[in-house]
């Protein structure tokens, strides 16, 4: 059965909880994967987690998906707007993958408009908070259903 899901976070997405309340609400990196994990489980699907702070390693981590997953969800924080190495290593993936964003990066900064990796994903979820996890993997099941 294809179901296994690699959620993985980018690069200050371990200070949740920390990052203002506005944009990123309040729950911490952990609380927000315990509630990605329930979400998971009722749609029947299996979770893996990711963070890190360095480009490089996420990028690795990428590379050693083959096999290992079926479908990725995003957040790169900061590195979705610039960072062509983690679009590269994304395409190279070749799985469906969804972007997701706590914060609706187009009504912020006109830096965070831009996403160097929006047309390699099958679909964008940005402002909707926590809840954005669980559309995510909705549209991942979706697809990888087909
Ligand atoms: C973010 C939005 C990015 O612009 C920002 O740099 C982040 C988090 C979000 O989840 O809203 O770190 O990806």
């Amino acid at each position: 059965m294809r179901n296994r899901i690699e959620v993985m976070h980018g690069v200050n997405l371990d200070q949740l909880g920390r990052r203002d309340p506005a944009h990123y609400g309040s729950l911490t990196l952990e609380e927000l994967e315990r509630q990605i994990s329930s979400a998971a489980r009722e749609l029947g699907l299996e979770v893996r987690f990711f963070q890190t702070n360095h480009e490089g390693k996420f990028v690795e981590h990428l590379h050693r998906l083959e096999g290992l997953a079926d479908g990725i969800v995003l957040n790169p924080g900061a590195w979705t707007h610039y960072s062509y190495a983690i679009r590269d290593a994304l395409e190279l993936t070749g799985l469906p993958a969804v972007e997701v964003h706590l914060s609706n990066i187009d009504a912020r900064e006109e830096w965070r408009r831009r996403s160097v990796i929006t047309d390699l994903c099958i679909a964008r979820v940005a402002g909707k908070g926590p809840d954005g996890y669980r559309d995510a993997l909705e549209q991942l099941r979706a697809k990888i259903g087909e």
